[in-house]
């Protein structure tokens, strides 16, 4: 409060390091998850919606398109997205190169750092603590008490990639799902 200036360009500058989170968040665990609490500080409660469905964004902050998604990226891949409530969420490419139907939120439930792929190990791994997730989320080693939140992932009939809320049976664990 001892500084106010600019207060007006706050949200732009937030939306853009959210965007850089995107794109370092695929290559440093690490930097994403310590900037993280701080750039969700920034981001606008509305821009991500939160109650129903989202349109996934990319990087730059246009709409995921599902056919060019899918055609840029191998079978296997997972891929950083803007998700619900402005998150960072994995699309996941399946083995026969079509979109999964849920995406992976990439926020460790352990204490919160982005937790990136690792292709070559085949699961997530959180760098801050060492928690580390199967290919679908499951957590298989702690500290992380769960694991990672699920959301649908659906295309559109104008071909663009939608999240919306998980509140089924987590089809991992069978549990109901705690993020919901
Ligand atoms: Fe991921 Fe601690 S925040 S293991």
């Amino acid at each position: 409060m001892t500084q106010v200036s600019g207060t007006s360009d706050v949200p732009d500058l937030g939306r853009r390091q959210f965007m850089n989170l995107l794109l370092l968040g695929a290559a440093s665990g690490a930097v994403g998850g310590m900037l993280y609490p701080v750039i969700k500080y920034f981001i606008p409660p509305s821009s991500g919606g939160g109650g129903g469905g989202v349109t996934a964004k990319n990087e730059l902050g246009n709409d995921v398109i599902a056919s060019q998604f899918v055609a840029s990226h191998n079978p296997g891949d997972r891929v950083l997205v803007q998700g619900l409530k402005g998150d960072p969420t994995y699309l996941v490419i399946q083995e026969s190169g079509s979109l999964e139907s849920y995406g992976i939120s990439s926020i460790c439930t352990h204490l919160g750092c982005v937790v990136p792929w690792n292709a070559s190990e085949n699961k997530f791994m959180c760098p801050c603590h060492g928690s580390q997730y199967d290919a679908t989320g499951k957590v298989v080693r702690g500290p992380a008490p769960l694991s990672l939140a699920l959301a649908h992932a659906d295309v559109t009939d104008d071909d663009k990639v939608t999240l919306s809320n998980w509140t089924e049976t987590d089809f991992r664990t069978g549990d109901s799902p705690w993020w919901a």
